[in-house]
């Protein structure tokens, strides 16, 4: 089996903006500001407009080659993936993927406070006078996990972790799921990412230990790193 474990990174060529890639700020938002629960009492109306224009901004986004290379890969191996994201975009689904592990929820569903029913919108806004369709509440929110909340899907990256021999890691800093702990449990991994020094713990690890960890480090683009993922993926399955 083959884990795939993505984070913005992955939709960055597809025009979505990374997280910390400019200092915290999530399109000019604070990302505390919008994703924690904190932020949330303090202003629901901004966090749901915030969500509301990220919803409508996802429309005419569209797969690029990393993720069209992940929905064929989903064919190619079929029920021996475990595609885990970090991502709230539905461009994996777009892609052709069936079976993707939103471990921070999904942007185009709502989800009731009341009853946590959980029912996709596409792309429209979430209206003044939303109720669930499940209880009739009128306390709906925003279907993405923030900062202070539980994340239930993690339980999904222990079941890859156990399954799996092949670690994939894709455009994550790691900052919030800390992927060397990860990679360690894996002795055939590839990480891409374009930046090595995202990598540097805090820890004064060196930055070469990243390599330690990961059989490859494909230091480029998603995008451009599809015909060399294919190619290692094929190698490390051969000696699994
Ligand atoms: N291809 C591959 N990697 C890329 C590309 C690209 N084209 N462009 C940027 N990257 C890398 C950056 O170098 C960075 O390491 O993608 C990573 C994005 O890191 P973050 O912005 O921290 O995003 P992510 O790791 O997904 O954050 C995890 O934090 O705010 C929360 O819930 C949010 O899911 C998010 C989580
Ligand atoms: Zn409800």
């Amino acid at each position: 089996m083959i884990m795939i474990f993505t984070g913005a990174g992955l939709s960055a060529e597809s025009g979505i903006k990374t997280f910390r890639d400019n200092d915290g700020l999530w399109e000019n938002y604070d990302v505390m500001q919008v994703c924690s629960t904190e932020g949330w009492e303090a202003d629901r109306a901004l966090v749901t407009e915030f969500y509301n224009a990220r919803r409508k901004d996802l429309k005419d986004k569209i797969p690029n080659p990393a993720h069209i290379f992940l929905g064929e890969l989903e064919k190619k191996y079929p029920n021996k993936i475990y595609n885990l994201t970090q991502n709230v975009d539905n461009l994996l689904e777009k892609a052709g993927c069936r079976k993707v592990v939103h471990l921070h929820g999904t942007l185009t569903d709502l989800r009731c406070e009341a009853c946590e029913h959980i029912w996709d919108v596409g792309y429209r806004p979430q209206d003044e006078y939303e109720i669930c369709p499940q209880c009739g509440s009128a306390s709906i929110r925003h279907n993405v996990v923030m900062f202070g909340e539980a994340a239930p899907a993690y339980q999904k990256i222990y079941e890859a972790i156990s399954n799996c021999k092949l670690l994939i890691a894709i455009g994550t800093s790691g900052q919030v799921i800390d992927i060397v702990p990860i990679s360690r449990e894996f002795s055939h991994s590839i990480l891409v990412n374009p930046k090595r020094e995202e990598y540097v713990s805090d820890f004064g690890l060196s930055d070469t230990y990243i390599d330690e960890y990961f059989t490859y480090f494909l230091q480029m683009n998603a995008g451009k790193a599809v015909p060399e993922m294919l190619e290692k993926i094929e190698e490390l399955l051969s000696n699994i």
